[in-house]
Order: structure tokens, then C-alpha cells, then sequence
């Protein structure tokens, strides 16, 4: 399936069931992120191709509904088994690929295969409703409405670099079950973790053309797939910025965006603090905080600010930091540009007056962790999602100073709230702007049956397994006039 070339694979999309050289004749490498070679490269598909991979999945998809749910079901759990069956393959390309550390790269995929079974389950045990219409004035009982779900068509589902296997099964899985084909685009970085897990999709005997892999430059085939008229729903996770342009490109379809971040931890002087600088460190530099959900700022109290910093301290002191392979929480960025941006935030905030606890050293796209006190709102870091190794402390001095600048974001993902005082914990958690509130743990997408939201500039829709399944389908209304 994969040739081999100066020892460098050159990997095939996967269009209308088979594996495929593209007709551009065009390839983009890979570099991995820590090993700084060129570890493979994939396709770049041409707009035709994109074209007759849709065309191909919307004439699969409506056998493919046909299917009972058991039957659709079977299919899932075959591609759960043969990911199972090649797991540490597929964690290691991720490993290699996005520099994730081993362990991390294992857990991505076993989270993934739960998630498909849970996903299989889910749709089984999800049902319609029926309705009678004697509910509103002047109905009758003799109008019976049966409420199904049906799906929607073709699902365009793209994925980031940072789970590329997780958050692209995320909405394969669901968008399978509800009855959709699907078109799948990985961000470029990952392309070859998505591949490999396409190639166990693809052993588990799929019908032709109900998926397809399209790996490609973004600025040829991004808004080609965005506005083409037989996507019939969008599911993206990625920046903001791409978000809001999907928005504006695609034309009454539904969308479901997963976006940025800047998570606050809102640190009360009641806190248990081991606890609170336990989260707040496995929450901001896991992965070196290359994700959505890392906690990306720490308002505290400044009565108890001092003892905060003095353990979070200790504690960032002592993460490991180097390669993935030796499961390191701090890794090496995803390139270089992306450590120049951290960089540039930790300089502004040391220029106007943040204090460096710790960190602040790099060797090219690997940063040490950072951790910068007495930081303020004239401070970038205060503000911008850095997707990196780097944590601003801001001290307060009440709530509701606390809650004003966790508000005044324009990101709204998740926050956590450290206190012992419940009361306390549901009133910040009734004024904080967000999809999800934590008490007293970090943030964080999971556990997957969980709903899964932003509000503001961190999304749009509800993801989660259930939530997944219901926006990749719609309602439909039968209604029987009985005989009176
Ligand atoms: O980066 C965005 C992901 O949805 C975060 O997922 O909270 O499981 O790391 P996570």
C-alpha cells in the first residue's frame, strides 16, 4: 500500500475506496516536529479529485442509510478491532508526526477506539419520539407526528494536528452511524497519523466511496470543499481563525465549530492548593499546552497568590522536558513558527514588567516551560492563545475581579474554579462566559460522552458522542391524520 522512496514513504489518499497517486503529481513532505527529517509524504489532491470524491460519497450514502443500525454498527466495530490490532503503528506515527509523547500518542488511540464502540452504542440506543397534537390550542388528538432522525448526506470532517486521530474519529464515527458519508481532510501535519488510521478503516471492508481521505494544500482545496454545493454539514475543530472563515464560505449547511481558547483557573483564597497546582499543571503544559483546553491563564487571589506561585513553581521545575520517545510532557513545538509566537508573548510580557519564575529558555522549537507572575492586562499573554509551554499569573483582588477579566476574553471554552465553598463555586460558575465550568479539576474535552462545547470565539454546536450523533442528523416529521 505505501512506497517506499529514498527509505521515505509516500503515502496515497484514499478516493472513492481506493488508494490513489494524485493526478497533480504533487507531493507534500512531512517533517516531524522533534526527529526535524521529512518522514513521509502525502497527496496533493487536486480539486477533480475532491469533486469525484463527493460525487462518489453521495451515491454511497444512501445504501449506506439503508443499512440497519446493527449493520452499521458491525462496520464501526470492525474498524475499532483492526485500530486495536495496530494501535502502537498508529501511536507511533502520531508520536512521530505531531511530536506527541508515546504514552499520550497510546492514549489518543486506545480513547479512539472507545469512542467508536461508545459511539456504536450510543446510536443503538437512541430513538425517535412521537407527538400528539392536542398540545396547543385548538389541535386535535387525531394528529399523530412520528419524530425520526435522519442523516444529513455528506459530512465534511476536518481535523487538527494536535489529535490527529482522536478529533478526526470523533466526527467519523458519529457521522457513519447517523447514516452519512463522509470526506475526510487532515491538517496537513498529521495527515499520515489520519492515513493510518484510514487504512484500518479500510481493512474493516467499508463500501466503496463512503469515505474519502483528502490530503492537500489548504489554499486549493479548503474553500473547494467548503462551498461545494454537495457538503451537506461541516464538523471542523482548528484556530479561530479558520473557523470564522468556514463560517463565512459555507452556505446554509450546518456547522459544527471546535476553536481556540483561553481557559482561565479561577483561584479562591479558600482553595486547597496541592490540589489547584496539581490541575493547573497537568492542565497547562501537557503536550506542551498544544491544546484548546489547556488552561491558558491563572487568576488567584492575591492572599494566596504567593504560596500558588511558590508551588506551581517547584512543580514546572520538575516536568520532563526533551522527546516524545522518552514520554516527555514538554515536547518540541509543532514547528518553529509556532515556538517564534510563544517567544514573541513571553518577550512582551517580560518588557512591560512580568516576573519570570522559571522557563524562558529554547533550543529551536522546543521551549521550557514558562512560567510568568504579576502579569497584566496591557500584556499580550493576558489575552492571545499562545498554544505552547508558557503560563500567566494574574493576581486579583475579588471575584468579581476575577470573573471581569475571565469575561472579558473573547474566548469562552472552559474554565475551572478552585474552591472549597460549593456555594461559591456555582455562583462563579453561573458568571463565567463558557461552555463548561470545572470545579476544583482542569480543564478538559473529556470524558466523551460528556457534551462538549465553546461559546464566543471558541465555537459553535455541541460535540460529544450524543451531541455528535443528533448534529449529524436531522429531525423528521411524519404526521398521521387519524380517522376521527
Ligand atoms: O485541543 C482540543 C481538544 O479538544 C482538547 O481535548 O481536553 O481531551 O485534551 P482534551
Amino acid at each position: 500500500m505505501d512506497s517506499i522512496k529514498n527509505e521515505v514513504k509516500t503515502y496515497p489518499a484514499y478516493l472513492k475506496g481506493t488508494w490513489q497517486e494524485s493526478q497533480s503529481h504533487e507531493t507534500i513532505a512531512i517533517q516531524s516536529p522533534w526527529k526535524h527529517d521529512v518522514i513521509g509524504n502525502v497527496q496533493a489532491v487536486t480539486q477533480s479529485e475532491v469533486d469525484e470524491s463527493i460525487h462518489a460519497a453521495k451515491a454511497a450514502q444512501k445504501p449506506w442509510a439503508k443499512l440497519s443500525l446493527g449493520d452499521r454498527g458491525q462496520y464501526l466495530n470492525r474498524w475499532a478491532d483492526e485500530l486495536e490490532a495496530t494501535k502502537d503503528e498508529i501511536a507511533t506515527a502520531v508520536m512521530n508526526e505531531v511530536g506527541k509523547n508515546f504514552n499520550d500518542a497510546e492514549n489518543e488511540v486506545q480513547r479512539t477506539i472507545d469512542l467508536i464502540r461508545y459511539t456504536v452504542q450510543e446510536a443503538l440506543h437512541m430513538h425517535g419520539q412521537s407527538i400528539r397534537g392536542d398540545g396547543f390550542p385548538g389541535g386535535s388528538k387525531e394528529k399523530l407526528g412520528i419524530i425520526e432522525r435522519v442523516p444529513l448526506g455528506v459530512v465534511l470532517a476536518i481535523s487538527p494536528f494536535n489529535y490527529p486521530v482522536n478529533l478526526a474519529a470523533s466526527k467519523i464515527a458519529p457521522a457513519l452511524m447517523a447514516g452519512n458519508a463522509v470526506i475526510f481532510k487532515p491538517a496537513t501535519q498529521g495527515s499520515i497519523s489520519g492515513i493510518k488510521m484510514i487504512q484500518a478503516l479500510d481493512r474493516a471492508g467499508f463500501p466503496q466511496g463512503i469515505l474519502s481521505l483528502v490530503t492537500g494544500h489548504g489554499s486549493v482545496i479548503g474553500d473547494y470543499l467548503t462551498e461545494h454545493p454537495d457538503i451537506n454539514m461541516i464538523s471542523f475543530t482548528g484556530s479561530t481563525r479558520t473557523g470564522k472563515h468556514l463560517s463565512q464560505k459555507s452556505i446554509m449547511i450546518p456547522l459544527v465549530l471546535e476553536l481556540g481558547g483561553k481557559d482561565p483557573a479561577i483561584v479562591c483564597d479558600d482553595a486547597d492548593l496541592d490540589v489547584t497546582a496539581d490541575n493547573i499543571i497537568k492542565g497547562a503544559y501537557a503536550y506542551s499546552g498544544q491544546r484548546c483546553t489547556a488552561v491558558k491563564r491563572v487568576l488567584v487571589d492575591d492572599k494566596v497568590a504567593d504560596e500558588l506561585v511558590a508551588k506551581l513553581k517547584e512543580k514546572v521545575e520538575n516536568l520532563s522536558v526533551g522527546s516524545p520517545v522518552n514520554d516527555s510532557t514538554i515536547v518540541p513545538l509543532i514547528d518553529n513558527k509556532a515556538a517564534d509566537f510563544v517567544q514573541g508573548l513571553i518577550d512582551d510580557a517580560l518588557d512591560k514588567g512580568a516576573t519570570l519564575v522559571t522557563g524562558n529558555q529554547r533550543d529551536g522549537n522546543l521551549l521550557a516551560p514558562t512560567l510568568l507572575d504579576h502579569v497584566t492586562q496591557e500584556m499580550e499573554i493576558a489575552w492571545v492563545e499562545p498554544f505552547g509551554p508558557v503560563l500567566p499569573i494574574i493576581r486579583v483582588h475579588s471575584l468579581d475581579e476575577a470573573i471581569e477579566i475571565a469575561n472579558k476574553s473573547k474566548f469562552g471554552l472552559q474554565a475551572s474554579v478552585f474552591t472549597q465553598d460549593i456555594d461559591k463555586a456555582i455562583q462563579i460558575a453561573g458568571a463565567v462566559e463558557v461552555g463548561t465550568v470545572q470545579v476544583n479539576g482542569r480543564p478538559q474535552r473529556g470524558p466523551d460522552n460528556f457534551p462538549f462545547l465553546g461559546v464566543k470565539a471558541s465555537g459553535m454546536g455541541t460535540q460529544g458522542v450524543h451531541n455528535s450523533i443528533l448534529s449529524m442528523s436531522r429531525e423528521k416529521l411524519t404526521v398521521i391524520n387519524l380517522k376521527r
